[in-house]
């Protein structure tokens, strides 16, 4: 959005000639799905195609001249604070609207029903918002590109590669052995590092345990982050990594520069060479030798897809820890029904293992609120690929939708006492949570492809952690939480460890 932004001084003359005066229509609820359906049906439909409005009647915020809605949303606290301008905004407006920010226009969804509806009209290859900088650095390098930003039939062409393994939890559950090896280190190192239960910089601690995990995952190689000395190698890959602060600058647009800093250092080529070989001289026995070793993908598009794949996973991965951490040291009677199902579920002389995680729905429900109540990532996007009709709207081609994650787990029409960390909402037998609702991991064809790696880690580092610690809160005062492309608490966890 950033790079988007900085773009407005060569649309000023074409904003001047097109200014919306948004501000005059109403708060619309726009419930109405419309399915692409034959002409009888949609005649029967009280919001037909033809008479859905065009995109010029839908509301927004305030679209001023040349600036857009921009100047609005640095008065609600600026880009660091829109994802709380965004739930202002759908209060306002209903649940789907428009804004635009210099000239960066986009359309706002904040409903189940309209991102069911863009789920079953979903064509074969869904888009996300281009992210120029991004592509061309991979061009300036003569680099493929990976599933972050591929795009038509070659995103599918790669997508199916890893698909089939990566979304499929009876594959991803194989992986708890290397998840458990890290573990091991990370609790053994909070157990080492902590001062009275304090530990100094928790997110760059879980940024290390999610980035050594996703390694062992990808490359079968350890880099020692865990370690008291760390080694310069595994430093420079790690800053490297850091640098284009995972998926949320890719997903949301970075700068050139951003990437260009991306040194060399990033580059797995090496490690994935080295695990092609040892699978041509034995057979690959884990997930990602297999799919490397039976890819029709050359050498070329392999690195650039698991680069892409490590970049998705690390922050991401690290920021869902954090705030489930954080949501049961506030929370400690959630914590203890946890602690309970831990003890009951893994024998004292085992790890928590896959095969547990079965038999942990409390566990699963705490993931699924934690994910709610603070997501990592508060929107993704879709570009669409042709007309849709959208609630009570026409949209054309090529429009940006933002599909609003953060506003949706936190709307009390869909989640009564949205605010409070509530864990049995998810277990009611009569539960009518949408699942339209909750999307952290995004939608559709497109949705994230770690999605199953990333809770069996959360999971299984849950079970480590509360087995050995109780998580506590050292203070009871409002966490203030900022947007940097994920989002983030603005202070230090206010957290500590105490050992039980
Ligand atoms: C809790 C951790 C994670 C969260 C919250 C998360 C969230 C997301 C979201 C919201 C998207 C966009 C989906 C959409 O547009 O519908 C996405 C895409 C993606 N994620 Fe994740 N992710 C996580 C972990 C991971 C992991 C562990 C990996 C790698 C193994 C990964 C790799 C990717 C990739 C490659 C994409 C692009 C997929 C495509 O376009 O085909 N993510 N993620």
């Amino acid at each position: 959005m950033r790079a988007q932004i900085q773009k407005v001084p060569q649309i000023v003359e074409l904003l001047k000639k097109k200014t919306v005066g948004l501000q005059h229509f109403k708060p619309t609820s726009s419930v109405c799905v419309l399915e692409e359906k034959d002409a009888a049906e949609a005649a029967s439909c009280p919001h037909a195609a033809s008479r859905a409005h065009s995109l010029d009647a839908m509301p927004g915020p305030t679209n001023f001249p040349v600036f857009g809605s921009l100047v609005e949303l640095l008065r609600k606290g600026g880009l660091r604070r829109q994802h709380e301008a965004l739930i202002d905004y759908h209060k306002k407006f209903g649940k789907i609207f428009r804004m635009k920010l210099g000239s960066f226009e986009s359309v706002h969804i904040g409903a189940p029903c309209l991102l069911e509806a863009l789920y079953r009209k979903e064509g074969n290859y869904p888009q996300r918002l281009e992210i120029k900088p991004w592509k061309a650095y991979r061009d300036l390098r003569d680099e493929a590109y990976g599933l972050l930003i591929l795009e038509g039939k070659e995103w599918q062409r790669v997508r199916s590669v890893f698909q089939q393994k990566l979304m499929k939890p009876t594959e991803v559950v194989k992986l708890d052995g290397k998840i458990n090896e890290v573990l091991m280190d990370l609790v053994g190192r909070i157990g080492k590092i902590n001062v009275n239960g304090r530990i100094e910089d928790l997110y760059f601690e879980l940024n290390k345990w999610s980035f050594e995990t996703i390694c062992l995952v990808l490359y079968d190689k350890r880099f020692g982050l865990l370690q008291e000395e760390v080694n310069e190698e595994a430093m420079n890959f790690i800053t490297a990594v850091k640098t284009v602060s995972g998926l949320a600058v890719i997903l949301l647009a970075g700068t050139t520069s951003q990437f260009t800093r991306f040194t060399s250092a990033a580059q797995p080529k090496v490690y994935i060479d080295r695990k092609l070989k040892r699978n041509a001289v034995r057979a690959p026995d884990d997930l990602i030798g297999d799919i490397l070793h039976h890819s029709s993908l050359s050498k070329k598009e392999l690195y650039a897809a698991i680069t892409e794949l490590q970049i998705g996973g690390v922050e991401t991965t690290a920021n869902s820890m954090l705030w489930f951490i954080f949501n049961l040291s506030r929370n400690p009677g959630a914590q203890r029904k946890l602690l309970q199902e831990i003890r009951a579920v893994v024998p004292l002389d085992q790890d928590p293992c896959g095969e547990h995680l079965k038999s942990m729905p409390y566990l699963k429900a705490c993931l699924k609120e934690s994910m709610r109540l603070s997501p990592s990532v508060p929107f993704t996007s879709r570009t669409l690929d042709k007309d849709t009709v959208l609630g009570d709207y026409a949209i054309p081609k090529g429009t940006v939708l933002m599909i609003n994650t953060h506003a949706l787990g936190s709307n009390e029409e869909y989640f009564e006492d949205s605010k409070q960390f509530r864990p049995e909402r998810w277990l009611r037998e009569n539960s009518t949570i949408n699942a339209f609702t909750h999307v952290p991991f995004g939608i559709g064809k497109r949705m994230c492809i770690g999605r199953r790696l990333a809770e069996l880690q959360l999971q299984l580092a849950m079970c480590w952690l509360i087995r050995d610690f109780e998580i506590v809160a050292t203070d009871n005062e409002p966490l203030d939480v900022i947007h940097s492309g994920l989002l983030v608490p603005k202070r230090e966890l206010p957290v500590a460890f105490i050992r039980r």
